[in-house]
């Protein structure tokens, strides 16, 4: 029976792709303010600029490739059962060849119409389409006529999947975090739910705020730390 591993991933997973992170110096919010172009109020209050901001996300998307990170947490898969639970809305987890990928914060190269995956339809992902990394732009509707969004989780909306993930990660033997600040909630608090005999393991060049004795940090960028990691396991 193969051991489960659940891989636990934030944008610095992709850094060595080319992708900002968010929080480290220079990161995306240095230059754009959440609030307006990640936050359901700013998606209220100003549409065409949270296109904007996703269209250029998906630019960037379009030009980078998956790293050696992305590629050995795919590689793991000829050993283990593999669940990727990622904060990340990029598809490079997917273009490693990563075949389990639960993407808590969405998909920059999915859309749908404004009205729906929401409390109202229990989240329901019929009318998500992906345009991959095409512009949506104000005025462009879905086939329901109602203005296309972001397949993204908005700060002040709901994490749909956080159940799923939960259950995922309490089944995992072992629990590797790849690249997060461990600061967004309520994915941060996700490792919390590792059986007591899982073993834990970061990788993330910077310190981090650990609350586990157990969790074994190393020190390193995504592409080294795996490596590292694979002789630990
Ligand atoms: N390899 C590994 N880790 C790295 C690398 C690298 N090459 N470069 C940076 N890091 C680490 C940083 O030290 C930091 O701990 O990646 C982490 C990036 O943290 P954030 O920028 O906060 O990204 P993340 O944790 O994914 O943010 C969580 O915040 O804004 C929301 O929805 C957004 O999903 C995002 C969430």
């Amino acid at each position: 029976m193969k051991k489960r591993i659940a891989v636990l991933t934030g944008a610095g997973v992709s850094a060595e792709s080319g992708l900002g992170t968010y929080r480290d110096n220079g990161g995306l919010w240095d230059n754009y303010d959440p609030m307006e172009v990640a936050s359901i109020e700013g998606w209220y209050r100003d549409r065409a600029k949270v296109l904007d901001f996703y269209n250029m996300q998906r630019r960037h998307l379009r030009e980078a490739r998956p790293n050696g990170a992305h590629l050995a947490i795919a590689g793991l898969e000829k050993d283990y059962i593999v669940d990727v639970i990622t904060q990340n809305v990029d598809n490079l987890h997917e273009r490693a060849g990563s075949t389990h990928v639960v993407h808590l914060h969405g998909e920059v190269t999915k859309v749908r119409p404004e009205n729906s995956c929401n409390e109202e339809d229990g989240f329901s992902e019929k009318s998500v389409f992906d345009i991959g990394y095409d512009e949506v732009r104000l005025g462009d509707k879905a086939p329901n006529g109602v203005q296309l969004r972001p397949h993204i989780v908005f700060f002040g909306e709901a994490v749909p999947k956080m159940e799923q993930a939960m259950d995922l990660v309490s089944k995992a033997d072992v629990v590797l975090i790849v690249g997060t600040s461990l600061s967004v909630y309520p994915a941060a608090g996700l490792y919390r739910y590792a059986s007591s005999d899982a073993r834990i393991f970061i990788i993330d060049p910077a310190e981090v705020p650990l609350f586990d004795r157990r969790i074994v940090h190393i020190r390193k960028v995504a592409t080294e730390g795996m490596k590292d990691f694979a002789g630990m396991l």
